[in-house]
């Protein structure tokens, strides 16, 4: 039988040093965190190409169940990360304004990109650790602002991310006291890359047209 190999590497984000509000010792430590996640793809992709191997495939198989359902909060962990550390960089730029497609999207969408951004930060002031994802239905391009726990519980199966804000504590802790997530929230919008983050609307609006 034919064995999955590791197939995922690590991202680089060497940009991001000297980001607004937030250290280059606390992007280093996520850094790694991130990495972790990467890792933990890669020996489960293989542990349960050998499991298939050596075992077959029954659905009461403890590790089989176990070692599938950890592979989506692995995977999604990963992938959630990329999306972060992407849609940053150091000083961001300007916000876009409502007569740029991004920000009329955001306008149509919420009534204005002041109400949208309100909305975004008060979701990242929910209680519990999570992500803040600004999505965008790619059926009919409505921009949704979703709360998700678990990296791989909740995540609608169609939207397309196209802002992600991670609000675990491991995002801002070195920084922050758990008290001050507002804080890191301020420091996150201070460095978003909204090209990159507009960029994703350009992605998911071709897909829409295909
Ligand atoms: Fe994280």
């Amino acid at each position: 039988m034919k064995k999955d190999t590791a197939t995922y590497t690590a991202k680089s984000f060497d940009h991001l040093r000297s980001l607004t509000g937030l250290s280059d010792a606390q992007i280093t430590e996520h850094l790694d965190l991130y990495a972790g996640y990467v890792k933990q793809v890669n020996s489960l992709v293989q542990e349960l190409a050998e499991m298939r191997a050596e075992r077959g495939d029954a659905g009461k198989d403890f590790s089989l169940a176990e070692g599938t359902r950890r592979l989506a909060y692995e995977y999604d962990g990963m992938v959630l990360h990329e999306l972060y550390f992407s849609n940053l960089k150091p000083g961001g730029d300007a916000r876009p304004s409502d007569k740029q497609p991004l920000g009329r999207a955001l306008a149509e969408s919420f009534g204005s990109v002041d109400h949208w951004q309100e909305n975004f930060q008060a979701i990242g002031g929910m209680r519990g650790i999570g992500w803040v994802i600004l999505y965008e239905d790619p059926l009919n391009g409505r921009l949704i602002n979703q709360w998700i726990t678990l990296h791989q519980d909740g995540i609608p199966a169609r939207w397309n991310p196209i802002l992600v804000m991670d609000v675990w504590e491991h995002a801002f802790m070195r920084d922050y006291k758990a008290s001050e997530r507002a804080k890191y929230v301020d420091a996150f919008f201070k460095n978003i890359d909204w090209s990159a983050v507009e960029s994703r609307l350009r992605e998911a609006a071709v897909v829409r047209a295909a």
